[in-house]
């Protein structure tokens, strides 16, 4: 009789955060902000975490301290690379562009359009970046933008012209055509459909199957129930004078 034994293997860490720090010197005020205090976690492969708070609460300031938009007053935030471990918090920018290239993705409601692109190609430039072929990136990128319910008349037009609603849709597309090992969601729905938020949600749903890390704010937290593993929820601000 032959039995087969499946031992469970714990996800690989993706990435560590100790005691991140970020205040606002308010220099006018003579006041400091602290936009977030101390916030420790841990993310593996696959998992995903909801990030919670009210308005103004630090949600969009941490995620762009982890995107290294901003740099952290303190703590820090470690990163696993296929090739070792680097600090968020003090990488070089050079380590920092390289890892924004290849490895963690920032996705938000805006889309940065550039005048006289196609939506087409602003959506399948990731991928001919990563040395796919043009023919067939396009064939990808218009797969990715019917399912996020952009019509078929829009994909060789330029989104500048687009509505609000069609450029989020457009820049979603974009963001999520390549999976990257670490994703940063920041009310990527705000003001979609149903239709998009569901396209959405089951891309995210195929990205975390396939090992990707995510830490997402959103608009309609009951789209993504199904994919918590992790809540942090954050305080309003605290100010002090200095
Ligand atoms: N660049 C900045 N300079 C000064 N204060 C900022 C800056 N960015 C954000 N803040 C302040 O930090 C706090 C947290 O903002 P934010 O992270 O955007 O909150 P949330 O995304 O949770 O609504 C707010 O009080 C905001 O005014
Ligand atoms: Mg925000």
């Amino acid at each position: 009789m032959n039995i087969e034994v499946s031992i469970p293997t714990t996800p690989a860490p993706v990435l560590r955060v100790e005691g991140l720090t970020k205040q606002f010197k308010m220099h006018h005020l003579k006041r400091t902000l602290f936009a977030f205090d101390n916030i420790d976690f841990e993310l593996r492969e696959g998992e995903f975490i909801l990030l919670k708070g009210e308005n103004g609460a630090g949600k969009s300031t941490l995620l762009r301290t982890l995107y290294r938009s901003y740099l952290p007053r303190g703590g820090h935030a470690y990163y696993h690379t296929r090739e070792g471990v680097i600090d968020l918090a003090s990488a070089a920018d050079v380590d920092i562009a390289v890892l924004r290239r290849r490895e963690i993705g920032f996705v938000t409601q805006f889309l940065n359009a550039r005048p006289r692109v196609a939506a087409e190609e602003v959506v399948a430039e990731p991928l001919r970046l990563a040395g796919t072929y043009h023919a067939e990136a396009l064939v990808e990128a218009r797969r990715w933008l019917g399912a996020f319910g952009v019509k078929k008349q829009l994909w060789a037009a330029y989104p500048s012209t687009f509505s609000g609603g069609e450029q989020q849709k457009v820049n979603l597309a974009r963001a999520l055509i390549l999976p990257q090992r670490l994703l940063l969601l920041d009310e990527p729905t705000a003001s979609l459909d149903r239709d998009a938020r569901n396209a959405l949600v089951e891309r995210l749903t195929q990205l975390k199957a396939s090992g990707v890390a995510m830490i997402g704010v959103f608009h309609h937290p009951e789209d993504v129930t199904g994919l918590i593993d992790q809540e942090i929820a954050l305080k309003a601000v605290k100010i002090e004078d200095q």
